[in-house]
């Protein structure tokens, strides 16, 4: 599988990503990460679209394997396991992780019922997947005030790292899936819990775990 276009725009800003990333959450995307990490199971942890392994210090003890597709994410990301690969085709066996976590990536998927397929497949039982992952806010008034704000000050923001092209696709990512509950649907995970984080509830956490009919 070659990689995606979400995944080529990463690559271009590996090395300046982070820090913008923590401006524009105003410091909060670690917060919005470790909600995620704290209901998830001890074991082995499977981080899905690692990137610079941001999420890494909220994993305490657990054996974490980080994929992601871009060698230029990966190669700042310092989790002992790293593997180039993509949600859509997990290159690992079934039933072999204990946790599956993604932060900010599903926007960029090319496919997320592959990958819903995928994480459900790599889980064992009882294992959960846990999400958070940055959208439009609820309220219809509240959802056309914040694409007008990213409108202007994500690609003000990413032209002060010489990245104006990539976060004026973030502005335009916001709006390529609907919430949660819907995204997940008719996949091969159901939703166990949902919950909205950050200024107008723009961003989601969820907690997965594999249909009973996604099992062979
Ligand atoms: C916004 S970054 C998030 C990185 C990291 N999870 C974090 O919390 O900072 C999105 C990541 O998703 C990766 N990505 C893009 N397409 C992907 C795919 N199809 N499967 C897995 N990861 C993908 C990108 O390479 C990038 O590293």
């Amino acid at each position: 599988m070659s990689p995606s276009a979400g995944a080529r725009v990463f690559a271009g800003i590996a090395d300046r990503y982070d820090r913008l990333n923590r401006i524009l959450s105003l410091g909060r995307d670690q917060a919005w990460r470790a909600r995620v990490v704290a209901r998830l199971p001890a074991g082995r942890l499977l981080d899905l679209g690692a990137g610079t392994g941001a999420a890494n210090p909220l994993f305490g003890d657990r054996e974490v394997v980080a994929l992601d597709p871009s060698p230029e994410m990966l190669a700042l990301d310092d989790a002992p396991h790293r593997v180039v690969g993509m949600g859509e085709a997990l290159p690992f066996a079934d039933a072999s992780f204990d946790a599956v976590f993604s932060a900010y990536v599903f926007r960029n998927l090319e496919s997320v019922s592959a990958t819903a397929a995928e994480i459900a497949r790599v889980l064992r039982p009882g294992g959960r997947a846990g999400i958070v992952d940055l959208g439009r806010p609820r309220h219809r008034v509240l959802a056309a005030m914040h694409r007008g704000a990213t409108a202007v000050v994500l690609p003000l923001a990413g032209a002060t790292i010489g990245a104006r092209d990539e976060y004026a696709y973030l502005h335009r990512s916001l709006d390529r899936h609907p919430p949660p509950e819907e995204l997940f649907a008719d996949t091969a995970l159901e939703v166990v819990e949902t919950w909205r984080m950050g200024p107008f509830g723009f961003v989601w956490g969820a907690i997965l775990t594999p249909r009973p009919m996604a099992r062979r």
